[in-house]
């Protein structure tokens, strides 16, 4: 981020918006995205984040998509995920 000048009424600004970004961060990672298991979105997005690319390796990391609904649930929101 360049800046010409000292700004700092728009960088309480920058800061609240990053704060606000961080805090929505924050609640989404903590959503459960496999009922099943209870397993949560950031623990998936770690697994993404750690290299797996398939459902398959999400399972295996994390046991999401294992559960009694056969991934019926869950298994699309995972496929999006890694399509991200
Ligand atoms: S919700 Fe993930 S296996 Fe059922």
């Amino acid at each position: 981020m360049s800046r010409s000048g000292p700004c700092y009424g728009c960088r309480v600004d920058d800061d609240a918006d990053e704060l606000e970004r961080r805090r929505r961060e924050i609640i989404e990672s903590y959503k459960v995205v496999c009922i099943c298991n209870k397993i949560r979105r950031g623990v998936i997005e770690k697994a993404i984040a750690s290299g797996a690319t398939s459902l398959d390796e999400i399972r295996r990391r994390t046991r999401a998509a294992t559960g009694p609904c056969g991934a019926k649930r869950c298994g699309p929101v995972i496929a999006g995920m890694l399509r991200r």
